[in-house]
């Protein structure tokens, strides 16, 4: 049984690495006036009120979202995403909402490009139906993402974006996620794959890196967020996206932004960030 429910966490600092990750290879491929498709394996529920008793319980949001959203010093490469989450606050001045990858994710897609999310939960599912509903270029489904990735890859359009965000609450979805990429990349090598990771055991994401730099993908850049240092203790103390066929303008964009994040994320005196090509083009 899935336990895990994003509205917990959303807004923290892992879904703010994530979801600017994202809106910038969204934007970046809009740029070219050809169709694609986005595959988010693991939706959630597609947008959160930050005044619910999930996301009030927790407060996560507050040491994520909020240090951006009263910034008067936000690198100019950040500003877009800012604006999104301003949006989803309908320009209003209290931040009250925050929305999940999906809603990021079309607010940049065009007429004809497609969206397909999974999701499992079974309270999160008719959510994200219900918060999609309108949009006609939206398919949602109730079923395993990694079956659909399999199932989806290669579109016909030719173009893909993948988002893979699982909750890791089963420690055999690290050895999942590289089964996936290896297994989607094979199916389109020319596809861009984002996956989202936390670090609560470094070793795990060791062991992700590793197979990854030993498999056959090429270009694969790794961005991190840590704002405490590594511990033996519970709890997640860093975040990253590891990105197959990422935008080329994505490197110096983050060689931009990282350092500022890790600043304003901090939560102690640990916080740092790295920015590494795992495998070259
Ligand atoms: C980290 S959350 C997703 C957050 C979302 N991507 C965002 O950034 O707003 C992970 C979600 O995956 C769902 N889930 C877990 N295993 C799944 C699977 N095999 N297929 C589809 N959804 C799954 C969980 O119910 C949970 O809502």
């Amino acid at each position: 049984m899935l336990s895990y429910r994003h509205a917990y966490h959303a807004g923290n600092h892992a879904d703010v690495l994530k979801h600017f990750v994202l809106t910038e290879c969204v934007e970046y491929y809009t740029r070219k006036d050809k169709p694609f498709v986005y595959l988010d394996t693991h939706a959630g529920a597609g947008f959160y009120s930050l005044q619910g008793d999930s996301a009030q319980k927790t407060q996560e949001y507050v040491d994520g979202i909020e240090r951006l959203w009263s910034a008067d010093d936000l690198p100019e490469a950040l500003q877009p995403y800012v604006d999104l989450v301003r949006e989803a606050n309908r320009g209003k001045n209290q931040l009250k909402y925050y929305p999940g990858s999906p809603w990021f994710a079309m607010q940049g897609l065009r007429r004809n490009d497609k969206a397909r999310l999974y999701e499992l939960h079974s309270s999160d599912y008719p959510r994200l139906v219900e918060n999609f509903k309108q949009d006609r270029r939206v398919t949602v489904e109730n079923s395993d993402g990694f079956k659909g990735l399999n199932a989806q890859l290669p579109v016909v359009q030719k173009r893909a974006i993948v988002l893979i965000d699982p909750s890791y609450e089963i420690k055999a979805d690290y050895d999942v996620v590289v089964k996936a990429l290896k297994e989607g990349y094979k199916r389109m090598p020319g596809a861009t794959f984002l996956l989202w990771y936390p670090v609560v055991e470094r070793g795990r994401m060791n062991a992700v890196e590793k197979a990854l730099k030993e498999s056959d993908i090429r270009d694969v850049l790794l961005a991190e967020l840590a704002v405490e240092p590594d511990t033996g203790a519970r709890g997640m103390t860093a975040s990253g996206m590891i990105l197959i066929n990422p935008p080329w303008t994505l490197k110096t964009t983050l060689q931009e932004t990282l350092p500022w994040l890790a600043e304003r994320l901090s939560q102690s005196d640990g916080a740092n960030y790295r920015l590494e090509q795992l495998v070259a083009e």
